[in-house]
């Protein structure tokens, strides 16, 4: 196989100890160097034992990610199982049913009904009051001179967020904080194992979906989770009618996993690019308007979900080499995203940047449907901070997950000088 012939057979992508200390950048440049297209081989890592293909390049990247009909989210071949995370997923209660590892038609018509609850237009509606949300969080640390970033404030908003499009009442929205901070969090397990802690609020949140659900199915309200409770799909969504008590439940779950832990590590590596890079700090403060280009390279510097998997539904060849029915195909977006044939000094952390074609959010029929959440929670931060602070600092070590999914982080802690202190 080419990993071996090219001299990249030391190459481990799921052995996490690569990530640990910030994306294997180095890997993925030999790889778009020399094999865009590359196999790898299974490890004592890997899951299953199965090689899979890696696509690395912006552009191979892209081609995989807009055809959704050549390489499946929810799976391929002879396989019985499936979805986009390296390792199969059972199918009919991961891949299939949670909304993002499905395929079309179900999920471009789940797609069309739930879009308008996560527009521009509805978070319009909504950014006054995340505004008032975000002004309490940094108020709160600005006044004590510091805090745990990640802790006290990147987590924070992004969860009240989601907690507010959810339709979750304000009564329970403290428990349901709890529950999503021990489920997310990784302090007392590693990635793929359940502590008491976390399998607890885990079954507890569940419990707590099935019957906010029911609530909504009862007393539908303005908010994304009665669109999904009450859904009426047509014909074509094979079948029609209403969504799964399962797909409902997997919605809920997804909304709150996707909505909180990405945007949480966005606005914590957004942060420490500008504590590293005070030049760019400063242009920022000096320059308001170019908050909107910052934000875009944030996203790209901090490739929070590192890649997502798919399915090859038949045989197919790129770079001259035969990708078959049922193989894993991974696309690294975050490899993609400093791709120095798309992207000028893409190791130059700059706010400037423009065109920024980034593939943070992805691309295609699964784009990142709170792409335009994330920019505004990630925006108002650091309007926020702009509006509050002189400066900010690391005052210990910075904590990172271990996992080659999500590129984040466990503890930020920061001093802050007021402004004008
Ligand atoms: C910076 C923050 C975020 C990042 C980096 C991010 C990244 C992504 C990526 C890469 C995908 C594509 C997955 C694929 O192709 O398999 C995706 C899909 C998705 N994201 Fe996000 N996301 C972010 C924030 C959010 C937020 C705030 C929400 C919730 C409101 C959300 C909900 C979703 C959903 C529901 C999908 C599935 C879309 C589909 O399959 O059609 N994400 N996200």
């Amino acid at each position: 196989m080419e990993g071996t012939a090219s001299g990249l057979g030391d190459i481990d992508l799921t052995d996490l100890s690569a990530f640990e200390d910030g994306p294997p950048q180095e890997v993925f440049r030999r790889l778009r160097d020399q094999a865009p297209l590359f196999w790898h081989e299974p490890t004592r890592h890997t899951p299953e034992g199965q090689g899979f293909w890696c696509l690395t390049r912006h552009e191979d990247v892209a081609w995989a990610a807009k055809d959704a009909g050549l390489f499946s989210s929810c799976t391929g071949g002879a396989r019985t199982g499936g979805g986009t995370l390296i390792e199969d997923l059972p199918l009919g209660f991961a891949a299939g049913v949670l909304f993002n590892m499905q395929d079309d038609p179900r999920h471009q018509h789940i797609r069309r009904l739930v879009t308008p609850s996560l527009s521009p237009r509805r978070l319009r509606e909504i950014e006054d009051e995340l505004r008032r949300r975000c002004d309490r969080i940094l108020d709160e640390v600005v006044d004590r001179g510091g805090c745990d970033f990640l802790v006290d404030v990147a987590a924070e908003l992004p969860l009240q967020a989601i907690a507010a499009l959810l339709g979750i009442p304000q009564e329970d929205r403290h428990l349901f904080l709890s529950w999503a901070d021990a489920t997310l969090d990784y302090e007392d397990r590693e990635l793929g194992q359940t502590s008491t802690r976390s399998a607890e609020a885990g079954a507890a949140m569940f419990a707590y979906g099935s019957k906010l659900l029911a609530e909504k199915r009862r007393k539908p309200a303005d908010d994304i989770l009665s669109i999904v409770a009450n859904a009426d799909l047509p014909q074509g969504a094979q079948p029609g009618g209403p969504m799964t008590d399962i797909e409902q439940e997997m919605f809920f779950n997804l909304l709150i996993a996707a909505g909180s832990e990405t945007t949480r590590n966005s606005i914590a590596a957004g942060l420490l690019a500008l504590i590293e890079h005070p030049a760019q700090w400063d242009a920022l403060r000096s320059d308001r308007r170019l908050l909107p280009s910052a934000v875009e390279e944030m996203l790209r510097w901090a490739s929070t979900t590192t890649y997502n998997r798919r399915t090859a539904t038949r045989d197919a060849v790129r770079h001259e080499q035969q990708i078959r029915v049922g193989d894993k195909v991974v696309l690294w977006w975050q490899s993609a995203n400093f791709d120095e044939r798309i992207f000028e000094d893409p190791m130059v952390f700059d706010i400037t940047r423009t065109p920024n074609p980034h593939l943070t959010f992805g691309l295609g029929p699964h784009f990142c449907l709170g792409a335009s959440l994330a920019r505004v929670e990630i925006r108002l931060v650091f309007e926020g901070l702009l509006d509050r602070v002189d400066a900010v600092d690391k005052v210990g070590p910075v904590e990172r997950t271990r996992s080659n999914k999500h590129a984040g982080f466990r503890h930020v802690p920061v001093r802050i000088r007021k402004r004008g202190r």
